[in-house]
């Protein structure tokens, strides 16, 4: 089956949904205290944070873009891994979802981190750039670099392609994950990365969608996850798998246990 076409439009997949859930969250955040749902939990998370500290050394200030970042609980995780906060962004298309983020952040103390308000497949839409990025340039290269500007070592997905497989495809429209997957190759620097977890795709469905030649993504390695059995049938609850932009010769692949 096509990943275009693999599922019916949801509720999940609209705009008003996740407004809904983050409007809540916030509200809870400012009554509670409580940081709101970890999506596919505290394990997933530790183990993409896990991977990135194997494969991307803190003193590089990687470029790091987390694609739908709701509460920004991986990006603090990376954060607490020693990863400059200067060079961590969130977008997210809900309001809600990047003031609690942000609220989040400042009762952490977590100071330099960006979240924006940003619908990742809106024609034209722009992504900021991380607090780091201009100095950075100039200090790599003398002067500012036009080919790494808008670009990020590694790119970010928790979830989030998995929401957007559940949003509306207008008839004669590019299918949203087409679209999703396609920015993405774009964004990615030479040699940087591209990490997904998802609940509802296969890695044969992740790689099928994103490592195509106009991309220029190459499959770099995978998280294992816990697998349950069930009939007889033996599968895995996620799937994480890692892409590297080709144009670096640091390409290598490997499973992550
Ligand atoms: C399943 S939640 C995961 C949130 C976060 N990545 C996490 O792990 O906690 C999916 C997220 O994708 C966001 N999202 C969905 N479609 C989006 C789009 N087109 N542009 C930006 N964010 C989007 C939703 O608002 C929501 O925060």
């Amino acid at each position: 089956m096509s990943t275009d076409d693999s599922f019916s439009p949801s509720k999940l997949g609209t705009k008003e949904h996740w407004d809904n859930v983050y409007e809540s969250e916030l509200s809870t955040f400012k009554e509670t205290g409580d940081e709101g749902e970890i999506w596919f939990g505290e394990e997933i998370v530790e183990k993409m944070c896990d991977w990135v500290v194997e494969h991307i050394s803190t003193s590089q200030k990687p470029r790091i873009l987390d694609v739908g970042s709701g509460n920004g609980n991986l990006l603090f995780s990376l954060s607490a891994a020693g990863y400059d906060n200067a060079s961590l962004v969130g977008i997210d298309y809900s309001m809600d979802a990047v003031h609690l983020a942000q609220s989040i952040a400042s009762r952490r103390s977590i100071e330099g981190m960006k979240f924006a308000c940003v619908d990742f497949l809106q024609d034209g839409s722009t992504l900021p750039a991380p607090t780091s990025s201009e100095s950075r340039e100039i200090h790599e290269s003398g002067k500012p670099s036009n080919s790494s500007r808008g670009k990020w070592d590694l790119v970010l997905d928790k979830g989030t392609y998995d929401a957007i497989a559940l949003s509306e495809r207008k008839d004669g429209d590019t299918p949203p994950l087409r679209v999703y997957a396609s920015r993405i190759g774009e964004l990615v620097l030479p040699g940087g990365f591209f990490m997904i977890t998802s609940c509802n795709f296969t890695e044969e469905e992740l790689l099928s969608a994103f490592q195509r030649p106009e991309y220029g993504l190459l499959f770099h390695s995978r998280i294992e996850h816990r697998t349950l059995t069930f009939g007889g049938v033996q599968g895995s609850t996620y799937t994480t798998v890692a892409f590297q932009k080709s144009g670096d010769a640091r390409s290598e692949s490997k499973t992550v246990n």
